[in-house]
């Protein structure tokens, strides 16, 4: 077989992907993929390094396809935050609202166009792979109807909340939303968040050992708890209220507890009789002789992510303030904030995590990686998509010199660089 007919038969299997999920959902999606114009697409990854940022410009189903042709399995994260459907107008089409029809009313015309391009996302994504989608109300419910269908529903992660202001925003009858969500799905059960930089200020108590806080029961709690689960693990411990010191061996003074929780009912301990003597320095009592085990602090340790973010540097208002920054004017509608993309890839990824946004804007993502790996000495890279659509003569971007959208993406690159000469960055563009 030779190289093109190898490449014709790659892409037919990734075709047939993205059919078959799209079949799955009442959508034939033959004509959107004919239409793709990938093979003028193909010649850019003929010499593709990925560099810092490589940049292409136009639609993203054609460079997707291309990508997911020649780099299959090579995004450590997907960010993208897509067209909302708000059906406001903004720089770029944000209303596909269509005719009430097909199984989906008038959500049909957005899922069509969403679900081929996270169709060969996944395509993109490595087996260990996450993603994280930024969506509003509008969409929600139906974003994850897509993505329990191509990801899948065991792959879901989690849902995170938003605050994007203290307001709300629009004129909806008598609510105003503060918040939007970000969805998270990984490609495989080998997918794993990273995890948050753990905060050292919590760690209040100090010994011997490190920086510690208290913060988990010895006791068992939910599933297997009982002491008839485990009845080697029901055993007395002996507490010193005074010190905090936790023994298995009973002395003058000290208090004699027992799994038991404040119903009566008898459970069990987390370590057996022989683990709790060798590591009796982990345990800790309270004054009320309540065991806890330490928690010390480690460097470098991650802990979970929690699915409410609430900081002001994550609203809306931050990220227009820093475009106006950037570029002098208000030359795009819906920048996300630097802090919270920050937020995203610190604690979805590794420092050397290859980040893929296909609907790049303003190239918050390519800004945000950049200054994380200022911070961290990290090797991240991203590969952004962006549309050549016409900005408008009337829009304030055109005012000021932006012909096309892709030219802001190019033109925040280019500031990028600016700032760090280090940082290097290709553009692929087809004429
Ligand atoms: C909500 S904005 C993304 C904003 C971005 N997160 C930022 O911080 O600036 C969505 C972007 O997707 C782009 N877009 C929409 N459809 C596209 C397509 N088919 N191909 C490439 N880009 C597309 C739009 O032009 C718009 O810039």
């Amino acid at each position: 077989m030779n190289f093109i007919s190898a490449m014709r038969c790659r892409l037919d299997n990734v075709f047939e992907n993205v059919l078959f999920y799209g079949k799955c959902l009442g959508f034939d999606l033959k004509p959107d993929l004919l239409a793709c114009d990938y093979v003028r697409c193909n010649d850019f990854t003929k010499n593709f390094e990925i560099d810092d940022s490589s940049f292409f410009i136009g639609d993203n189903l054609s460079h997707l396809t291309t990508l997911a042709n020649t780099f299959r399995e090579t995004v450590d994260l997907c960010y993208i935050d897509p067209p909302y459907n708000t059906g406001n107008k903004f720089l770029y089409n944000d209303s596909r609202k269509g005719e009430c029809e097909g199984f989906f009313g008038i959500h049909n015309s957005w899922m069509r166009f969403m679900l081929p391009r996270l169709a060969l996302a996944k395509e993109i994504m490595k087996r260990s792979g996450v993603i994280a989608i930024s969506i509003d109300d509008n969409e929600f419910a139906y974003l994850k109807i897509i993505m329990d269908t191509v990801f899948g529903g065991c792959n879901f992660i989690g849902t995170i909340v938003v605050c994007r202001s203290k307001n709300g925003k629009g004129s909806n009858k008598n609510i105003a939303p503060t918040h939007e969500y970000l969805l998270v799905y990984g490609k495989s059960d080998e997918s794993k968040l990273y995890g948050n930089q753990d905060d050292s200020n919590v760690y209040d108590k100090k010994d011997i050992h490190g920086s510690y806080k208290v913060d988990g029961l010895f006791r068992k709690k939910g599933e297997a708890s009982l002491r008839s689960d485990r009845p080697n693990m029901y055993y007395p411990l002996y507490s010193n209220p005074i010190t905090g010191e936790v023994s298995v061996n009973a002395s003058p003074g000290l208090i004699e507890v027992f799994p038991v929780d404040s119903k009566g009912v008898e459970r069990r301990w987390l370590w057996s009789k022989e683990t709790a003597r060798m590591r009796s320095w982990q345990l800790y009592s309270s004054k009320k002789n309540v065991i806890y085990v330490k928690n010390y602090s480690t460097e470098g340790k991650r802990i979970k992510i929690r699915t409410f973010w609430d900081n002001a540097e994550f609203y809306t208002e931050k990220a227009t303030n820093e475009i106006t920054q950037i570029f002098g004017n208000k030359i795009f509608d819906t920048p996300k904030p630097l802090g919270f993309i920050k937020a995203i890839i610190d604690s979805m990824a590794k420092p050397d995590a290859v980040i893929l946004d296909f609907f790049a804007g303003s190239g918050t993502t390519a800004h945000a990686a950049a200054l994380l790996n200022a911070i961290d000495n990290g090797s991240r890279k991203t590969i952004l998509i962006e549309n050549n659509t016409d900005i408008p003569v009337s829009h304030i971007a055109y005012k000021n010199g932006f012909n096309k959208i892709s030219d802001i993406t190019n033109a925040r690159l280019e500031k990028i660089h600016g700032q760090n000469e280090s940082f290097k960055y290709s553009v692929y563009k087809n004429n």
